[in-house]
């Protein structure tokens, strides 16, 4: 099994969140946290992780971060979401 991170982000990709533009959101993740999809940070904080639909559509686009669901995410509200997990240790 692969090791996960300190916090599991899943990211959605149904077609609600996709039409609103979770791609952009996702980039956003990728590139600042330097992660692909299935992988871990280098400092093993965050696991990355894709999937279709979390079932709250009508907040899309949503990321989930361990237990709590962000609906309306953008791309610019993304990391300072993220970076509020930084400061928190494992939650699970
Ligand atoms: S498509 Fe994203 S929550 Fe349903």
């Amino acid at each position: 099994m692969k090791p996960r991170g300190d916090h599991i982000i899943k990211i959605c990709l149904g077609t609600a969140c996709y039409v609103k533009g979770i791609e952009e959101v996702l980039g956003k993740i990728k590139e600042n946290l330097k992660v692909e999809v299935g992988d871990i940070t280098e400092d093993k904080k965050f696991s990355l992780e894709a999937v279709r639909c979390l079932g709250a559509c009508g907040l899309a686009p949503v990321m989930v971060v361990d237990h709590d669901t962000h609906g309306a995410v953008t791309s610019k509200k993304v990391l300072q979401i993220l970076d509020e997990y930084k400061t928190v240790d494992k939650p699970h």
